[in-house]
């Protein structure tokens, strides 16, 4: 859960800022290769994460309540690395790239969560990939 530890008022700030999203079981929500432009977490439903290398597309990951994603590309500036599709219908809350950023500056533990979820994808990557 990427909003564990947050203070009550950092919490209330954070989610004064997102917006909340409604997307259908099959949708896409990001697109692997597009410009990054949001950043999103899941409130209802699951999120399945799917990376082509050019051999079709590989599940990486299901995605579930108080998970996020869609933070690599606005932290490095490069394209989405994976596309991500509504598993269920799915209830998020997004956040724009600007707002993302001023709050991985302005609010450490946020920064130190969103750490723990790059660092425990990359120690779940498959070693032979
Ligand atoms: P981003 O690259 O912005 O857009 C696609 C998102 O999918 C990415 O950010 C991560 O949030 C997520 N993602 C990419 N690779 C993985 C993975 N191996 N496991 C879980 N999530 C991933």
């Amino acid at each position: 859960p990427v909003f564990k530890g947050l203070t009550p008022s950092t919490l209330a700030a954070v989610a004064d800022k997102m917006w909340a999203e409604q997307h259908l079981a099959g949708d896409e929500i990001i697109r692997q290769g597009d410009a990054g432009d949001r950043f999103y977490l899941i409130r209802h439903g699951e999120a399945e994460v799917l990376v082509d290398e050019g051999d079709g597309p590989r599940r990486v990951a299901l995605l579930t309540p108080g998970m996020c994603f869609g933070e690599m590309a606005l932290i490095d500036g490069l394209p989405r690395s994976a596309t991500a599709l509504a598993a269920t219908d799915c209830k998020l809350a997004a956040v724009s790239e600007k707002r993302f950023l001023r709050l991985i500056e302005q609010t450490p533990r946020f920064a130190l969560q969103v750490m723990r979820v790059i660092t425990e994808r990359l120690r779940r990557r498959d070693p032979a990939a």
